[in-house]
This record gives C-alpha cells, structure tokens and sequence, in this order.
C-alpha cells in the first residue's frame, strides 16, 4: 500500500530542536521510503491565528522551506507548498466547520493553553484551528501524519470530522481516516529550563530551546545551562521517569544518536552531568550545525525556494482542487 503522508510546520519563526525531532525528523525518514508519497505544508494561515509581522512572515515562509531541505528532505520527491497558495484550504476549512460540533472543539487543550486566561480576546481562527488543520489533512486522502505529541487530540478530531461527513453524506469511505505517525518516546520535547514545560518557540527565554540556527557556542551554552538535578545519572527508566529534566536530556541524546533510552543510560549511569552535557553538546553540534549552516546558505538563494514553492503549489493544488470539486457534489452546491 502506498502510504500518503502529510503535515505541516507553522511559519511563525524561531523552528527549534522540538519540531526537529518531534517531526522534521521523522518527515526525512518518510520521505526516503520508496513507496510514500508526501506532502509537507508550511501552515501560513495557520500562523495568522496569531498575530504576525508581514516582512518578517515572508521570511519565516522562506526559513521555513529552508529547514525541510537542510534536514534532508529532497523538494523532487516530495511536495513542499505553502498552504496559503492552495485556495482549497481555506475552503474545506469552511465546509468541514459546518461538520465540527461546538461541544468537541471546546475541548481543545491547546487553544486552552494557546489563549491563556483572556480567551474573550482570543482570534476565532485561533479556535477553529483545528479544523483547517482537518481540512489539510483530509483533503489529500492522507493515511498517515507524522506529529509530535501535542497534536495527538488535533489527529482525533480530524478523524471524528472524516467519520461524521461520511456518515452524514452517507459516503462510506469517502474522507480517508488519517493515523497518526507519533514516535513514542521522543515526540515531545520539553524545554531546557523546565522538564515538564513543552520546549516552544513562544517561551519567552531562548535559553529554553535549541534553535535549528544556533551556532556552536550557543548550543554549548545552552546545555551548559541547562536545567538539572543534584543526583548522577540513573541507571533504570524507572528511575528516569521520577527526573523530568534528566529524562529530558537523556530522550534528546538518545533521539539524536539513534539509542534507545536504555543504552543511553547504560552509557551514562552514575556519572555526573556536566560529563553527560559535555557528550550531548557534542552530539548536538554535530547534528545540528550542518543543518543551521544549510539553512543559512539556502536563504541567501530566495529563487530556489520560492522556485520549490511554486511547484509544489502546482502538484498541490490539483490534488485539493479536484477533492473540492468532489465535495461540492456531495454537499449539493
Ligand atoms: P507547529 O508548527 O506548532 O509544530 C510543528 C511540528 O512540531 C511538533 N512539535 C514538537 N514535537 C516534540 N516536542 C516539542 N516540544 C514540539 N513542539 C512542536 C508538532 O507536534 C508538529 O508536528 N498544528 C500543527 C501544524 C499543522 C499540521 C497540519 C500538522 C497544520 N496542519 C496537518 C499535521 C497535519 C503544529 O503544531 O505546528
């Protein structure tokens, strides 16, 4: 079977080492199977739920692809667009809002979280968020999403909208019911100041997170200030599980390297910090620098990748147009 993959990736600046293992990463590993096809969208409209600056959005738009194509994925295997381009988006979001209950979208956590105590101020798009997120997703027949953790209850409205639209179209099968793709142990990133916060591009400190186009010496300083405890390193996951900030630390080196959490700690257990950061900001260095260099080399050339952009926009736009035609007959329009 052919597997059909799609996500996307916000333009709202500052793309760190939580979308990169939580995502990007699994995104190259998917693009490099032979038989998928995928898609991977720069969500602008998603971005706009919050407000943006126009010059520097454009620019994001641009890092944005930049850091797809840096960390490995190949524009001539797979379609990068920008959402804002395919009209389609918009549209199915409209539609499928007339399928979303009230009663599910106000169970969303992250608008919750996202709009704070002053939710009365909140953009509606911040709220129906999620259902343009649907539309992305279901308007590619896709099977299979790879995200990070905290989209996990986005996935299952998205597959609640699908069955809903069939069922009340009576169109068995007509939406595809998307799985998501969420690697167990490294699909949410906590911030390097607070094991239990999710690391973020909002958080306020950039000391928090490791940004995709940190230098050496800042990656290095931030591991070196990196939150801790007082204990060396344990040696069972059980143990592991009591320490948010080692599990942390511990998950990001063993995603890096490729380990299981197990042989991390086996290679680490009883030594002391500062001897594990030492190895993790060395392994991070090597990770990452070649991708932030990339990056930085790949957005002197704007023709390159608004050139990705524009083709990609084309293979999208047919696929979406044509499942919109297709919708309008359902619905009766
Ligand atoms: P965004 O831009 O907020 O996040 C992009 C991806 O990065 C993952 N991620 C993390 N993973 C692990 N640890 C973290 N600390 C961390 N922070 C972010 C996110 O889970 C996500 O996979 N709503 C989506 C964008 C979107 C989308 C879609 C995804 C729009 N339409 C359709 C899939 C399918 C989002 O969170 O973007």
């Amino acid at each position: 079977m052919v597997k059909k993959i799609f996500s996307g990736v916000q333009p709202s600046g500052n793309l760190h080492l939580g979308n990169y293992l939580g995502a990007i990463k699994n995104f190259v590993e998917l693009n490099n199977e032979e038989k998928n096809r995928c898609i991977f969208c720069v969500v602008d409209l998603h971005a706009i739920t919050v407000s943006q600056d126009p010059k520097q959005l454009k620019n994001n738009i641009r890092e944005t692809v930049a850091t797809f194509i840096a960390s490995g994925i190949d524009p001539k295997k797979s379609i990068i667009f920008n959402q804002s381009k395919v009209s389609a988006h918009s549209e199915a979001a409209w539609i499928l809002s007339c399928t979303a209950r009230l009663g599910w979208l106000n169970r969303m956590t992250q608008f919750k979280e996202k709009a704070g105590k002053d939710k009365e101020k909140a953009s509606i798009g911040l709220y129906s968020y999620p259902v343009l997120m649907a539309a992305d997703i279901l308007l590619y027949d896709s099977t299979h999403v790879p995200v990070g953790n905290d989209q996990k209850q986005h996935l299952e409205l998205c597959r609640d909208i699908a069955q809903k639209f069939n069922n009340d179209f009576k169109v068995d099968d007509f939406f595809k019911i998307p799985e998501p793709l969420i690697k167990k142990e490294f699909s949410r990133i906590m911030s390097l100041k607070d094991g239990l916060k999710k690391m973020s591009k909002s958080e306020i400190s950039d000391l928090s997170r490791i940004n995709l186009t940190d230098d050496k010496d800042t990656i290095a300083n931030k591991i070196k200030k990196a939150k801790t405890d007082a204990l060396p390193l344990p040696s069972t996951i059980e143990e592991l599980e009591k320490r948010p900030e080692a599990k942390n630390l511990i998950g990001i080196y063993s995603s890096l390297s490729g380990l299981t959490l197990e042989n991390s700690l086996n290679e680490f257990s009883g030594k002391n910090f500062s001897n594990f950061k030492e190895n993790l900001s060395q392994l991070l260095i090597e990770k990452i620098i070649p991708i932030s260099l990339r990056i930085k080399e790949l957005l002197n050339d704007h023709n390159y990748l608004d050139s990705i952009l524009t083709d990609g926009y084309k293979k999208a736009d047919k696929i979406a147009s044509e499942k919109v035609k297709k919708i309008h007959e359902i619905i009766g329009f």
